[in-house]
């Protein structure tokens, strides 16, 4: 640590790792970027920009890793994520890995593992846990605002979808095992913290039904494709009229599952990539009320609160109003960096979780072989006990 700034690396410092960099460098205030990887040579001529002449770059990994570096952030593609998270924890480094923490389960116990084994501290970039409306929903359900949760339903209109999840990598099972997991993870997440349990029952039905015949396609390359949105207009609609997709298209558009926690609540996550709109809404039953936002952080997000009978009854009982907050995903990716820069330096407790993020990833691992396979029940794995205990503890 030198000068007292942590020293920081980026393992994909272009599309989301080179923007929470941005975000974390702040020489002579707790952190400073001294050490980028990437495979675009252009990235790396522009970090040299960003984080100053003197910073490391590479495309090789172990490079990166050699360097005197007290954490890493992992913002590569999902499919990259297994093996790096593990060359990272290996060395010692405490780790900002972005979501979905892995492709497969077996593949997130590895790097849970892997992180207990060599004690290092493993964060995973569950930013929605920090966003102003998630937490006032947790408050109130922890307060008790609608007795005890039974039942949540969420719904993710993906408005953005044809653009951000059809063009480039996400748009093939090999890259994301599916959107189930790759942008599911988020709500799956969000579902487990406030109901209190994690999923081990679940089953989903879906299909790709509409950007599967949009012809128009990006020529093939060998291996995964990666795109820049700059310059991508997010204005065309109906979807169909998008073109330049990814040559292969193998996920689904539209699905939708239905999960069984251990705690005996029931919740159900649908999620369609060709909405107009593109926002998420929870709603959280209780025995004692209903709980429900509006809006994601943008101005005139509220919550609404029913605790007494009535036909529709559109203002609510209560109505909490959630103030906007600077920054990046509704003012979360500021916070969810102070957090990680706090627990890299110090340890302790998170809003975030690794063993969550694993149970996430669990879940929406279930849910896709159950869609696959027409809709059929399957069961979720727990994680190993002795890595429940750790973790639960804090981890390193
Ligand atoms: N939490 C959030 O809100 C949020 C938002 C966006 C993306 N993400 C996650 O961030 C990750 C990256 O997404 P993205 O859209 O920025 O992806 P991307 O395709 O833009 O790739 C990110 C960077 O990784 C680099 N890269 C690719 N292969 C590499 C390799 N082998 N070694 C080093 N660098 C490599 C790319 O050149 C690029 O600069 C994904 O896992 C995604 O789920 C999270």
């Amino acid at each position: 640590m030198k000068n007292n700034d942590l020293q920081l690396g980026v393992i994909g410092s272009g599309g989301r790792g080179g923007h929470l960099a941005r975000i974390a460098h702040n020489p002579g205030k707790g952190a400073r970027v001294v050490a980028c990887c990437d495979i675009n040579p252009g990235t790396l001529a522009r970090n040299r920009t960003e984080f100053g002449r003197d910073v490391f770059t590479t495309h090789d990994i172990e490079a990166l890793l050699n360097r005197p570096l007290d954490a890493v952030i992992i913002g590569t593609p999902d499919f990259l994520h297994e093996d790096q998270a593990i060359a990272a924890l290996q060395h010692g480094l405490a780790i900002y890995l972005e979501k979905p923490m892995a492709l497969t389960t077996a593949a997130c116990d590895r790097i849970l593992a892997t992180a207990k084994r060599h004690r290092a501290r493993l964060y995973v970039g569950h930013n929605m846990r920090h966003m102003a409306f998630v937490k006032k929903m947790k408050e109130l359900i922890d307060a008790g605002a609608i007795g005890e949760v039974k039942a949540c339903w969420c719904r993710h209109f993906v408005g953005h979808g044809g653009d951000f999840y059809f063009r480039d990598w996400h748009a093939e099972r090999r890259y994301t095992t599916s959107l189930l997991l790759q942008k599911a993870a988020h709500d799956i997440d969000v579902i487990h913290w406030l109901c209190g349990g994690y999923s081990r029952v679940v089953n989903a039905l879906g299909a790709l039904t509409l950007y599967g015949d949009l012809p128009g396609r990006k020529p093939p390359v060998k291996g995964p494709r990666h795109i820049n949105l700059q310059g991508v207009k997010f204005d065309e609609y109906p979807p169909a009229t998008l073109r330049g997709l990814n040559h292969r298209i193998d996920v689904e558009d539209l699905s939708s599952m239905q999960m069984q926690l251990d705690n005996g609540v029931f919740a159900t996550y649908a999620q369609c990539h060709y909405t107009p709109d593109y926002w998420r809404n929870y709603t959280f039953i209780g025995t004692e009320g209903r709980l429900e936002n509006f809006g994601n952080g943008e101005p005139g997000t509220h919550l609404k609160l029913w605790h007494h009978r009535s036909n529709y009854q559109a203002k609510g009982d209560r109505n909490y109003k959630i103030p906007m907050e600077k920054g990046s995903h509704g003012g979360a990716d500021p916070k969810i960096l102070a957090e990680f820069l706090h627990y890299a330096r110090h340890g302790g407790h998170t809003a975030t979780s690794p063993l969550a993020a694993r149970e996430s990833i669990a879940a929406g691992c279930a849910a896709t072989d159950s869609l696959r396979a027409g809709g059929k029940v399957q069961h979720v794995p727990a994680p190993q006990p002795a890595l429940v205990r750790w973790f639960a503890q804090g981890g390193a």
